[in-house]
């Protein structure tokens, strides 16, 4: 078991007292985290006082401590899951060799791109919904929004801590240019197209935590795999913290379709009552749903290949033995190909080049289950429209569907048929506008915004209507 050390300037169970160049650099790069997260970070409530969540340790069940804090004066700490010393490598082309505890010298670049790009993330998430708090639906609602925001900080601390312990020089420029780049800034954006949207509406925070903060859980899970253990630790840990982020996002959809059903059921027009019709919140939902899986990167990619390979990223529940070939060597992945022709094709490609669609099936699948849950409710309100999940190749920018044209249900249409339906599919100005003009502000403990369901029950044991935010 490692030791806690909550008393440090930063907590840590990494032994940083016994590693003073380290702490020196962590301890330098302190301010200027505090100094983005007062300018970028959630504007205008550093003052109040919000129940939140820290993380104190990582034993199990027993992880966190919940209070009232000012965010500024939240205690970031860095945390690595335990794990047994003689970890052995349990996938690609190592497997039964001793994982890493340092950065083989032939892995060190595209490592350093992983951690990079993953921690590129976490900070974006935070500048992109700076300004959600000013029109929270409740004060339960804001409560969640804050600790996901210091979640996703922490998040930043722990790709940061392992660029400063294993990358030398440059990886503490890296942890310096994660502070310097911005969501949607022209001239240095964050690395991820997704993360540089403004999220500026709560149906929109709701969709990115139930799917953006889902494709980031596959990620954290294919890392949390990593035959470079310190990686490997840090990203399980992570996934601790994660589950409430995309339970939020889950939950927040859930409880807006909720609403809606519980109006329609009344025999109201949910635009009357200031609530969101489902024909748009399914139009939000293809196209969150649909930019996620953008970030799985190609579902044909050597460079997915080699990362198998190398043991740096695995198969999500790798570790857990589901999988029976570890080595991945001798199987195919059936990929359906658009051809120049507007069909699309079936091509068996070598399984390890498919690492990305593999993942992406394990994603899709969860989002499959968490629509049918929201559909569950309409069910029961006795309302017979259903949110559906778009077909994989709807809408997508990266991978083999890019550059076609396909319609949700995932039939290839050509340009004219798109121009005619896309504003029936995707999000228009219109319902942006609409959407917006439903974001009321409600700070009463236990009121809701009327486009939104109260939740089933509060945090950490307190009642829906606990006063999550105290204002000063
Ligand atoms: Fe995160
Ligand atoms: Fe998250």
């Amino acid at each position: 078991m490692s030791t806690v050390d909550l008393e440090a300037k930063i907590p840590n169970n990494v032994g940083l007292r016994d590693n003073k160049r380290l702490m020196m650099a962590l301890e330098k790069w302190q301010p200027k985290f505090l100094d983005w997260w007062k300018t970028v970070g959630p504007s205008d409530f550093n003052q109040h006082d919000i129940y939140l969540r820290t993380a104190v340790g990582v034993g199990q069940g027993g992880w966190a401590h919940f209070d009232y804090v000012k965010m500024p004066d939240y205690r970031w700490g860095i945390f690595l899951a335990d794990g047994p010393a003689d970890r052995k490598i349990h996938f690609g082309d190592q497997i039964g060799e001793q994982a890493w505890h340092d950065v083989p010298g032939e892995f060190r670049n595209r490592l350093r791109r992983l951690i990079v790009t993953q921690g590129d993330t976490e900070p974006a998430s935070v500048e992109q919904q700076r300004l959600l708090g000013h029109c929270c639906p409740s004060l339960y609602d804001l409560r969640s929004l804050f600790q996901v925001n210091v979640e996703e900080g922490r998040h930043l601390w722990a790709m940061v801590y392992l660029l400063q312990t294993h990358f030398g020089a440059d990886g503490r420029d890296e942890a310096e240019a994660m502070l310097e780049r911005h969501s949607g800034d022209q001239d240095n954006p964050r690395i991820l197209q997704a993360f540089n949207y403004p999220v500026t509406n709560w149906l929109d925070f709701f969709c990115f935590t139930a799917f953006m903060d889902r494709d980031g859980k596959y990620q954290l899970a294919s890392l949390a795999e990593s035959s470079f253990d310190p990686l490997a630790r840090t990203t399980q840990f992570m996934l601790a913290e994660e589950a409430y982020h995309l339970q939020t996002g889950e939950n927040g959809v859930g409880r807006i379709v909720k609403r809606t059903g519980e109006l329609m059921a009344q025999g109201k027009d949910p635009r009357k009552e200031g609530a969101i019709p489902l024909d748009i919140i399914q139009r939000y939902v293809n196209f969150w749903f649909t930019g996620s899986m953008d970030l799985f990167g190609g579902e044909d990619s050597t460079n997915a290949a080699e990362s198998f390979a190398n043991g740096l990223k695995g198969r999500y529940r790798e570790s857990d033995g589901i999988y029976k070939d570890p080595k991945a060597l001798n199987a195919n992945y059936t990929l359906e190909v658009p051809t120049g022709e507007g069909k699309l094709e079936k091509q068996d490609i070598p399984l390890r080049r498919a690492m990305n669609a593999v993942l992406l099936d394990a994603y899709i699948a969860d989002c499959k289950r968490i629509v049918e849950r929201w559909n569950r409710d309409l069910e029961k309100l006795g309302v017979s429209t259903r949110i559906a999940l778009p077909d994989r190749k709807f809408h997508r920018y990266q991978g083999v569907y890019a550059g076609f044209k396909f319609n949700p249900a995932g039939e290839m249409i050509d340009e004219a048929t798109w121009t005619h339906n896309h504003t029936k599919w995707l999000p228009t100005q219109a319902d942006r506008d609409y959407v917006n003009s439903c974001m009321v502000k409600v700070t009463t403990p236990g009121k809701f915004a009327n486009y939104i369901a109260p939740p089933q029950q509060g945090v950490n044991d307190k009642p829906v209507e606990f006063e999550y935010v105290k204002f000063h």
